[in-house]
């Protein structure tokens, strides 16, 4: 790239900033970094331009107060909401992008699928931002995004890794009971997230996992409170950053609030037949223990869930419609000042996945579109996540219905984090540096040692792991690919007849849901069914073997503990992962704790407490369980 095209993309953000023409805009490159930032180019522009919520100088308070009675409502009201984005081909803005931000003046988004291609997301951020300055008051983009560092691709709560350094699941940090290693996981994650402009973590979950069917499992910390206390300090600071918030962090939004783990009969409140949450052992502050530890460690803002808290001194309507929740509760008594962003989609009806997904208005089901968004505004949350509908603000201030006053109460708050987060003073990225730093080897290498350390023995007959198989050895294999073992020179028979030794990599049981978002939760019974059960037993009775079970829900597997050679358990690990630790390779090992029962039957599991932890009879396994190979002290 020569020079006079890096000078003529300088004068493309010069010019685009003395006249905002939207004409203009689709040509505009932004500038990477190391160039030329926003800002000195700003300083460089008419005094008319140099407004004091642009001056870097002032005092953030400053900036906010000038800026916001330069706000018109309509400019206003887009702040209240928070939208899935995707973005177009090869780096280009999609179709929809336009209406949503010059349309109706949004700028907080979430990041839609996996990134694949680090330069072209990377561009598209670049482009995104630049649709946003080119607004009448340049307000930047805030691009928020679900967990996307482990393996599970669930449209709605998780993205894999792609580009990205990939580790386990929450749960595997969970089994390593490791607070430094969760900070530094959130340190490169957020470096990760910076490189590529997002600067708002939807997560941690911090969610205590007191109901062994719940759906949402994987992405907690698990069964027990403290643990997911003390872990979700460790979580907030690696993504804060050592320097305090600020320039350099990624903004934490805790979930769910009040803590979404007892949702009665395990089934999640996405669907209708899930809006529940139930505390028959009256164990519902038990859940708040991770949410104060996240308040004192400093997260940012805090997601209300859908599920409506039931036979509480509350009312029984989802927590983001609910004034005793977040008003009372969360900011009066927990001294709750951030932001309060709401679950997505509480208003408006709509095909998620090609899939009817009502509104999930839980307890206000028949509440207007318009008296939902006043009783949401009302309960004392600021943003509205999953939805674009400025409209409705606009009409309820029209109506006197809700005061300019209580919108500008959130407005600042949304405006502050921008500030903080350094967005009005360098919205652009690097691309070549994101290029350059995402899935550095370093960290990938760091992700991958955690997928192997977060491994949990369970069972170990006969000391069989690690496997000192001889080079004739003969492996029947299940859920992964023979050419990992070839390239390792093992091989690889068609029955458990021929073998020496079956490696079954399994997936925790579950029962398929349908329709195109529903089918992503895997809930229902945690037991295999009868023909599943008798296909493994089989393999059992054949040949020595060992069995890898993928844990996003705590598995009912007596059988398979009583039955196979041995028992190891994964949080989310590679193939590559898994056989490093059953051959033991260069002192790969399993280090991890369970971090949750595994109870003993489905009867158990029903007559378990939703919001009591360790609370089903006579478990298989035990929270802490994890044996060590014998070979170590
Ligand atoms: C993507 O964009 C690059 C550079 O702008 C271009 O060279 C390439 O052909 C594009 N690829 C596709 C598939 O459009
Ligand atoms: C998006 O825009 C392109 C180019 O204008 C057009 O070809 C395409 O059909 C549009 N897609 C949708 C979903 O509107
Ligand atoms: C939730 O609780 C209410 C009140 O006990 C009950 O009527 C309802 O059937 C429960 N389940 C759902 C899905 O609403
Ligand atoms: C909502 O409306 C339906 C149908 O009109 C009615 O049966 C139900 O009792 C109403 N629910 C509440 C909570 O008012
Ligand atoms: C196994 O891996 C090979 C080589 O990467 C690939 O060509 C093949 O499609 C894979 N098989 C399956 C079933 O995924
Ligand atoms: C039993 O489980 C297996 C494996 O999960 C599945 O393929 C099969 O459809 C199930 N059978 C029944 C009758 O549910």
């Amino acid at each position: 790239m020569g020079i006079s095209h890096r000078s003529q993309r300088r004068l493309n953000v010069f010019t685009s900033i003395l006249f905002t023409t939207t004409a203009m805009s689709a040509a505009i490159h932004a500038p990477s970094s190391s160039e030329v930032g926003y800002h000195q180019v700003f300083a460089r522009s008419t005094s008319e331009e140099c407004l004091p919520y642009r001056d870097a100088s002032l005092p953030v308070d400053d900036r906010v107060e000038d800026l916001i009675q330069r706000m018109t409502i309509d400019e206003k009201a887009g702040q209240l909401f928070h939208e899935i984005l995707a973005q177009g081909p090869n780096g280009t803005l999609s179709n929809t992008t336009a209406k949503v931000v010059s349309g109706k003046l949004m700028t907080h988004f979430n990041l839609l699928g996996g990134i694949v291609n680090v330069r072209t997301t990377a561009q598209w951020y670049n482009r995104l931002q630049q649709l946003a300055l080119d607004t009448r008051l340049g307000i930047p983009i805030t691009l928020s995004s679900d967990p996307r560092h482990a393996f599970s691709n669930k449209a709605g709560s998780a993205i894999a890794a792609n580009s990205f350094s990939q580790w386990p699941e929450t749960l595997g940090l969970a089994a390593l009971r490791d607070a430094d290693l969760v900070e530094q996981f959130g340190n490169i994650a957020r470096q990760e997230y910076l490189a590529v402009g997002i600067r708002s973590a939807l997560h941690p979950q911090i969610d205590v996992a007191t109901e062994p069917r719940w759906a949402r499992i994987s992405g907690t910390m698990g069964e027990d409170a403290d643990l997911t206390a003390e872990l979700a300090v460790g979580y907030i600071k690696g993504f804060t950053g050592e320097e305090g918030f600020g320039t350099q962090s990624v903004t934490t939004v805790s979930k769910h609030f009040p803590g979404s783990g007892p949702v009665e009969h395990g089934e999640d409140s996405h669907f209708t037949y899930g809006k529940n949450a139930t505390y028959r052992g009256k164990n519902f502050e038990h859940h708040l223990i991770p949410f104060k530890a996240a308040i004192a460690a400093g997260t940012r803002q805090i997601m209300p869930y859908y599920s409506r808290p039931m036979g509480t001194k509350y009312e029984e309507v989802a927590a983001g419609f609910n004034k005793g929740l977040i008003t009372d509760l969360l900011r009066g008594e927990l001294g709750f000042d951030g932001i309060v962003v709401s679950d997505w989609g509480l208003i408006t009806d709509a095909i998620i996945a090609g899939q009817d997904m009502p509104a999930r208005a839980w307890g206000a089901e028949n509440l207007t579109e318009l008296q939902r968004a006043e009783k949401i505004l009302n309960a004392g949350t600021d943003q509205f996540g999953g939805e674009q509908r400025p409209d409705l603000i606009l009409e309820l201030v029209k109506k006197g219905i809700v005061s300019e006053e209580r919108i500008d109460v959130s407005v600042r708050r949304l405006l502050r984090e921008k500030f903080l987060l350094g967005l009005f003073d360098n919205p652009f990225v690097d691309v070549d540096a994101a290029e350059k730093n995402v899935g550095k080897a370093e960290w990938v290498r760091l992700g991958f040692e955690t997928q192997k350390k977060a491994y949990t023995l369970l069972t170990n007959n006969d000391d069989v792991l690690p496997l000192k198989a001889d080079e004739n050895a003969k492996f029947y294999i299940e859920g992964l690919n023979k050419t990992y073992l070839e390239e390792r020179n093992l091989q690889v028979v068609e029955t458990p007849a021929e073998a020496d030794f079956a490696l079954l990599r399994l997936q925790a049981p579950y029962v398929p849901r349908p329709g195109g978002f529903e089918a992503n939760y895997h809930a229902g019974s945690l037991e295999y069914n009868a023909t599943e059960k008798a296909r493994q037993a089989a393999i059992y009775a054949a040949v020595p073997t060992i069995v890898d079970i993928y844990l996003d829900r705590p598995a009912i597997i007596p059988e398979i503990a009583d039955a196979a050679t041995a028992l190891i358990a994964n949080f989310g690990a590679s193939s590559q992962a898994f056989l490093d630790v059953v051959f033991g390779v260069d002192g790969s090992r399993p280090l991890g704790k369970l971090p949750f029962d595994l109870p003993r039957s489905l009867a158990a599991v029903e007559a378990n407490k939703e919001d009591v932890p360790f609370d089903t009879e006579n478990p298989v396994f035990r929270y802490g369980d994890g044996l060590s190979y014998a070979d170590d002290c």
